[in-house]
């Protein structure tokens, strides 16, 4: 790679699994995505509080809604450096700052965070769902750490345990006599992931090994709304398109995707109100002082 990531690094497994066809979804989808996780990123840019003229970064910022949320929070007297592992994440961020007439203010650089080395600049260290995919957690944010001015703060937001996320959890168990056997073993306990951080003592002991003090860690339950009312066949294809039903189906031939997009529907029909296709979530939201 001309630019960016070290491919031989701790967390190589995880650039190769977020520059592979695996996370295509997070590109394709990035509009839907933002749209479903809407509340959320509003209480964790809430408890982030960023004002004009600071400077954040945003770790693991993905196709970019935060980087663009907090450059307009922090205006032209600010800054904005969002990081990124995966290549074509980061060309989309790229582009939505420049669709946005945002250049001056926000940038996003190919970069593995736990790796790269930080000037003590920062205000205020932001993360949706990106820090989360960590080989070594403690040396990672041990580096997040040294981003940050002395007076700085970092705020991110994480997911709780699949059990407390019906909305991801249910897809999955529905589809299950449908899909293909797994041939990877089972994930380790921990292992980076959606959920390496669900574990409210884990995150603290992983933040106070790494040298954050003033850990405050608050649990916040948003709705999340897969689709529109009478959308079940919708929410269920996008559930097979990106996250854990995604990754399960990855082998699967079309006969065996679609029984089991149609068992996803079926499931779905039970939360579908005049609201939309609604079922709930369940995020801590973290903060810390470096
Ligand atoms: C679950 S996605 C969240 C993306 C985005 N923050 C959002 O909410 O849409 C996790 C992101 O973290 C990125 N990521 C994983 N490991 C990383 C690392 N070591 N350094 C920087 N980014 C990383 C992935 O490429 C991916 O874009």
């Amino acid at each position: 790679m001309a630019e960016g990531p070290d491919g031989e690094g701790p967390n190589a497994a995880q650039i190769a699994y977020w520059n592979s066809q695996s996370c295509a979804g997070w590109l394709t989808e990035h509009e839907r995505l933002d749209a479903l996780f809407a509340p959320l990123t509003e209480a964790a840019l809430a408890a982030a509080a960023p004002y004009p003229g600071e400077r954040a970064a945003d770790v693991g910022c993905g196709a970019g809604a935060t980087v663009l949320a907090l450059a307009r929070a922090v205006g032209p007297g600010g800054g904005v450096l969002g990081l990124d592992v995966s290549e074509r994440l980061v060309a989309r961020a790229r582009e939505r700052i420049a669709e946005a007439g945002l250049d001056a203010t926000a940038r996003v650089e190919l970069a593995d965070a736990a790796l790269r080395p930080f000037a003590a600049e920062a205000d205020l260290l932001f993360s949706r769902f990106g820090v989360m995919f960590f080989a070594d957690p403690v040396a990672a944010f041990a580096n997040l750490r040294r981003a940050l001015r002395p007076e700085g703060r970092m705020a991110f937001v994480a997911w709780r345990p699949l059990a407390e996320n019906p909305w991801f959890r249910l897809p999955v168990e529905a589809a299950r006599e449908h899909l293909p056997p797994s041939t990877d073993p089972p994930p380790e306990p921990c292992a980076p992931g959606p959920f390496a951080f669900d574990d409210l003592e884990r995150v603290r002991g992983i933040l106070a090994a790494a040298g954050w003090r003033g850990v405050e860690i608050a649990p916040h339950d948003p709705m999340m709304r897969l689709a529109p009312a009478a959308g079940a066949v919708a929410a269920a294809r996008d559930a097979a398109a990106v996250g854990p039903l995604a990754r399960a189906l990855a082998g699967a031939g079309e006969e065996e995707r679609r029984r089991a997009v149609d068992a996803v529907a079926e499931a779905l029909r039970a939360h579908d109100g005049p609201g939309g296709v609604v079922l709930p979530g369940a995020v801590w939201l973290v903060s810390a002082r470096p």
